[in-house]
Formats: C-alpha cells, sequence, structure tokens
C-alpha cells in the first residue's frame, strides 16, 4: 500500500517535471532595453504536438504580418527602428496543440507629454497640470518643475510644499496648484518621467485669470445699462425746454438734436391722441 502510494507520488513528480521542462521557447535577445534596432527569435524544442504555424504579437495584439502556415518551430520578428511606439510586451506563438507562446520585452527610455500645452485657471481657484504616459515601461518615477523667469531656471517642486500637491501613477502624473496667485503663479511647468532607461519632459504654461476677469462681462453690462440710463436722462431734459417752445418752431433746434427731437415729438403726439 504504501509502495503504491510512493510510486503514485513519484509518477506525479516525474508528470510535473516532464510538464515543467518541455516545450521549450528560446528567446533571443531575452529583452531588449534601451535599443535602436533589434530582432526578436524563438526557438521551440520540443513542441507538446506538432506545429501548424506561428504569429507575433505586441500587447496583446496579434501582428497580421507574421501569421505564417508552416511546421518551422523557428521564428524571427524584426524591429528596423526601436522608438517609443515600438515599445511593449512581444511575443511568439507556436499552433501547436496547446499553443505555446513566449514574451520578449522591448523596453524603451520614458516618452511623457503634457495633457494639454496650455492651462488656465482662476485666481483663488485649484489649477490641475497633467502629464501622461504611453511608453513602455510607464516611468517608475514624477518631477515637476517651475520654470523661473525669463533665465528659465528650474524649480523642484515637492509635493505638499506652498500650495502644491502631486498624484501620481505609472501612466500619468497631476499637478494641482492651490489658491491660484496671478504674482506667483503664472508660467511654465514641466514634468519628468523617469525610468531607469532615462527621463524625458514637456512643458505646460499655466495662464491664471484674475478675478476680475469673472466680472468684466458683468461690469459690461452694468456699463451699457448707466449709459442708457444717461442718454435717457438726457433726452428728457432736452425735451422739456422743447415742449415750452412751439412744436412748429422745431426747425430751430440745433441740427444735431432734430431728428431725435422730432422723434420724441411724435411720440408725444401719440400718447396725447390717445
Ligand atoms: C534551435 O535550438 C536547437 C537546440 O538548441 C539548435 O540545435 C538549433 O540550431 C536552433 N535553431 C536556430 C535556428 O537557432
Ligand atoms: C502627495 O501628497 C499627497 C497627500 O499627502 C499624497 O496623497 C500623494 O500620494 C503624494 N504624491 C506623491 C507623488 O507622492
Ligand atoms: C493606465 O495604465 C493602466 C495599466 O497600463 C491601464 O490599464 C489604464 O487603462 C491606463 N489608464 C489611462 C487613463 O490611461
Ligand atoms: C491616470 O491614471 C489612472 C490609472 O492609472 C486613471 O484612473 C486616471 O484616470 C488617469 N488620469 C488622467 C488624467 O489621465
Ligand atoms: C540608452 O542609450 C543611449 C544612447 O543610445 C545612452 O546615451 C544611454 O546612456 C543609454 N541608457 C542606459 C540606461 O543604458
Amino acid at each position: 500500500m504504501t509502495a503504491l502510494w510512493v510510486f503514485g507520488v513519484f509518477l506525479m513528480f516525474l508528470f510535473r517535471a516532464s510538464a515543467l521542462t518541455a516545450p521549450v521557447i528560446m528567446t533571443n535577445p531575452a529583452e531588449v532595453s534601451n535599443m535602436t534596432s533589434a530582432t526578436l527569435s524563438c526557438n521551440l524544442t520540443d513542441p507538446p504536438s506538432a506545429v501548424k504555424g506561428h504569429y507575433w504579437t505586441k500587447n496583446g495584439e496579434v501582428i497580421k504580418a507574421t501569421k505564417v502556415d508552416t511546421s518551422a518551430t523557428y521564428t524571427e520578428y524584426n524591429l528596423p527602428k526601436i522608438d517609443t511606439k515600438s515599445g511593449g510586451e512581444y511575443a511568439c506563438v507556436f499552433l501547436s496543440t496547446p499553443e505555446v507562446k513566449q514574451t520578449i520585452e522591448v523596453k524603451t527610455p520614458p516618452h511623457v507629454s503634457a495633457d494639454k500645452h496650455s492651462e488656465h485657471g482662476d485666481e483663488g481657484e485649484k489649477g490641475t497640470l497633467v502629464c501622461v504616459s504611453h511608453s513602455y515601461p510607464l516611468p517608475t518615477d514624477w518631477k515637476w518643475y517651475a520654470v523661473q523667469g525669463e533665465n528659465g531656471e528650474k524649480l523642484a517642486i515637492v509635493n505638499g510644499t506652498d500650495r502644491y500637491e502631486i498624484q501620481s501613477t505609472p501612466n500619468n502624473s497631476t499637478l494641482y496648484i492651490h489658491d491660484l496667485d496671478i504674482e506667483k503663479d503664472m508660467g511654465y511647468y514641466m514634468c519628468y518621467g523617469e525610468s531607469d532607461l532615462g527621463s524625458h519632459s514637456d512643458k505646460i504654461h499655466l495662464r491664471v485669470r484674475s478675478r476680475l476677469a469673472a466680472l468684466w462681462p458683468f461690469l459690461g453690462i452694468v456699463a451699457e445699462v448707466i449709459v442708457l440710463i444717461t442718454i435717457i436722462f438726457i433726452y428728457e431734459k432736452r425735451r422739456k425746454p422743447d415742449e415750452v417752445n412751439d412744436d412748429d418752431d422745431s426747425g430751430s433746434a440745433p441740427l444735431k438734436s432734430n431728428s431725435a427731437t422730432n422723434h420724441k415729438d411724435k411720440n408725444v403726439r401719440q400718447r396725447n391722441s390717445n
């Protein structure tokens, strides 16, 4: 009984071991990092069944042009020029039963870009500046700087100090500036995405609108109303002496106010006839 049990465990161990060792896909290189070009290759040994074909994927999506029906157990994928867009997880897939695949990471230095290169906020409100990254791998660290004056000196922004708040995920980083100040906060900001492979930055311009700016449309209306009231008031004042004069005598009134005066008189006549 014990012997059978030991044998069973032994069999299981053998099965597990074989499952772990075969099949084997040798990749070359094992990983691509900070290179300008590369040829990815996969060499399948001990396929689990006959191979009917193979293809490559990038970030889980099939690269259609690489799909071939062949029993070959070796495949290459050429990346003649590696830039930010080339980065990602590549994998070769062999069509055996079951399918087998192996991943090769293609890593590029970080690439970041401002969500909007020009931002604005109202004085006293919260300013929001956003930078995003799509490179592979994503930045491991984000940093923000305020660009000072015309010499362009960069001042590191520390989270939690002086009205600043930074919220970062691998994808993106957001700089909040609380209680915006026209004098202090207007200007350029830079976000940096950093990883082992390097660092990259982008620039955002922040405009701060004065509190008054929001009032301008309202002030405009108020000014318009004041002007209208003044004009009406002046007309009313002028009309009174006219009324004292004979209506037919209007020809002698100053030319400037002639038509307006006649207009008013017409109104007066109409009102009188009612
Ligand atoms: C694939 O691997 C086998 C076993 O290591 C080796 O003999 C063969 O030359 C390799 N094929 C290529 C195309 O590198
Ligand atoms: C900045 O500080 C806030 C509040 O303490 C915190 O929630 C946030 O995670 C910090 N951001 C970074 C990038 O450390
Ligand atoms: C952020 O990155 C994660 C993981 O890469 C991804 O699933 C998610 O969609 C991204 N979010 C945005 C807003 O880009
Ligand atoms: C930043 O990324 C997180 C997840 O990584 C996502 O939920 C959020 O919407 C993103 N924010 C912006 C502004 O893209
Ligand atoms: C990446 O490559 C560039 C030039 O090709 C080089 O200047 C830089 O030092 C490299 N970075 C790393 C982390 O190897």
